[in-house]
């Protein structure tokens, strides 16, 4: 048994709870739907500035009537010192999802993600240390690797970070590492590398790339790749990144605590693979796309290529991703056939 099938039935036989921020997101809406149906009690935290009711409403029609009376929703902002305090009373494990994502939308408006992922993150840790909760994981970024150029991406070296977000999820890594030197506060983040499932928003300018690529493809329109298509990233399917969340939620391991790690598979596909394999699942589901992918310029501040060394989150956490690319495309591409 896997040290995450482990953790699972201990849940289960001893249910916490556990505080969401961004649970009406992407990312939180599928930690609530895990961390229901392993019957344990959730309080949700989210202002809809991304996250949707569809959602939550969703999740609602995924678990029992008796798991969905476990959750407790709370509409409120973490830039709001009072929301984080009320919402982290009685609270075991933390998961601080809530933050203004994408690199463009940073460029766009770096005010607002600054308020939001560097104020909001240091009001949650505020509120978390001073509730006392017995651990607290929040989202980190692989955009923090900046401009390093080695491959594949080791945690202690970081380069220079190419846009406002990557500032603000640095800020984090900061911020978490002088609680834990300041006031014994250990926080553990979790270095996401371009997550894609379920419920990940195919809409608006900031959608990411599998989303919006496959809402184009299901419609027929253009998908336009950014620069030559050999762009790489490694892309890791959301079962993943909540085994991560939960992995470290609940690690005993002090040493393991006051870190940062990749979650990711520790693969690297290239946008134009990514193009062909979106169009060949989707294709075994039905929707038959013909188009050719359209090039245009290079984006500003993303980074060229990015691959994770997942040594540190196997060796600390137990951490085994259970999803490479391919199997994650297929059950990402059931749902937006259903969805779009
Ligand atoms: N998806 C990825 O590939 C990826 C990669 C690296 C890091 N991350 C990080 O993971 C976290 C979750 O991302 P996601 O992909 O689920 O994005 P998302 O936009 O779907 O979810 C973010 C959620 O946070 C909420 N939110 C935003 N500002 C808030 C505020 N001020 N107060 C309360 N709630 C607020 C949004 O409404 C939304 O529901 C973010 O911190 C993001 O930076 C994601």
């Amino acid at each position: 048994m896997s040290q995450y099938q482990t953790v699972c039935e201990q849940l289960k036989q001893n249910p916490k709870t556990w505080l969401v921020t961004g649970v009406a997101g992407f990312i939180g809406s599928n930690l609530l739907e895990t961390l229901l149906k392993l019957d344990q009690t959730v309080v949700g935290l989210d202002n809809f500035a991304t996250g949707h009711q569809h959602n939550l409403d969703e999740v609602q029609n995924l678990v029992s009537a008796e798991q969905w009376a476990n959750f407790k929703f709370y509409e409120g902002d973490i830039r709001n010192l009072e929301d984080c305090h009320k919402v982290c009373a009685n609270v075991d494990y933390v998961l601080h999802q809530a933050a203004l994502g994408s690199v463009p939308r940073s460029i766009a408006d770096p005010i607002t993600t600054n308020e939001t992922n560097i104020s909001g993150f240091l009001n949650m840790l505020i509120a978390a240390r001073d509730a006392k909760v017995a651990s607290f994981t929040y989202a980190a970024s692989s955009s923090t690797y900046g401009d390093h150029p080695a491959l594949p991406k080791v945690e202690e070296n970081i380069g220079n970070p190419l846009s406002p977000y990557a500032v603000t999820k640095y800020v984090n890594e900061l911020y978490a590492d002088v609680f834990a030197k300041t006031y014994g506060f250990k926080a553990i983040g979790l270095r996401y590398f371009n997550v894609f499932g379920k419920r990940q928003d195919p809409n608006g300018a900031y959608a990411a790339v599998i989303p919006k690529w496959t809402a184009a493809m299901i419609s027929g329109d253009d998908v336009f790749i950014n620069g030559d298509g050999e762009t790489s990233r490694d892309f890791c399917f959301i079962d993943n990144t909540v085994q991560a969340n939960i992995l470290a939620a609940t690690t005993q391991n002090e040493e393991a605590k006051n870190q940062v790690y990749n979650v990711a598979v520790g693969d690297r596909t290239t946008l134009n693979d990514l193009f062909n394999a979106l169009k060949a699942a989707l294709n075994e589901n039905g929707v038959i796309y013909t188009k050719e992918p359209v090039y245009r310029d290079f984006r500003a501040g993303d980074v060229r290529h990015s691959q994770a060394s997942i040594e540190k989150v196997t060796k600390l956490l137990a951490y085994v991703p259970e999803y490479k690319i391919h199997e994650g495309i297929q059950k990402a591409m059931t749902w937006y056939v259903s969805f779009c």
